[in-house]
């Protein structure tokens, strides 16, 4: 079982932080439920990790993280992972499914948060002049090819 905590699992930019939060909640919320609810909340987490991998993405190119490749092949395997036991939960297997929730996903996640996402957040915090800004219509012809 995984619990958050700020003090060991926080990497210092805040809309990392709350991802990660969120994703441990997401998790163990999935740890504990019933059969009936399992099949809905691993979809939940499935989308909720997409999307915290494609703000991941954004944020490496924002920063011009050296380590973007890497990253995201990392994050590419963990989803097509989450996928294929999706693919079972969907087939009314859960086995596979919960002890990968409770074991497999957090494992990954612990050493992912030490050495990847670390690394961004240390990118991010020290290349503050590249940290996203606002957007607007205008901006995008500017964009280096
Ligand atoms: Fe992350
Ligand atoms: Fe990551």
């Amino acid at each position: 079982m995984l619990n958050w905590k700020p003090e060991i699992h926080a990497v210092g930019v805040a809309e990392m932080d709350a991802t990660h939060e969120e994703f441990v909640r997401e998790l163990n919320d999935l740890a504990h439920a019933g059969d009936a609810q399992f099949p809905h909340l691993f979809q939940a987490l499935l989308l909720h990790t997409r999307a915290h991998f494609e703000n991941e993405s954004r944020l490496m190119r924002d920063c011009r993280f050296p380590a973007i490749d890497e990253h995201e092949s990392e994050h590419h395997r963990v989803l097509g992972e989450l996928a294929l036991v999706g693919r079972g939960v969907a087939a009314g297997r859960l086995g596979l499914a919960r002890s990968y929730v409770a074991l497999g996903m957090p494992d990954w996640f612990g050493k992912h948060l030490v050495t990847m996402d670390s690394a961004l957040a240390a990118r991010l915090k020290t290349q503050p002049a590249a940290a996203p800004a606002p957007r607007t219509p205008r901006e995008s012809p500017d964009r280096a090819p």
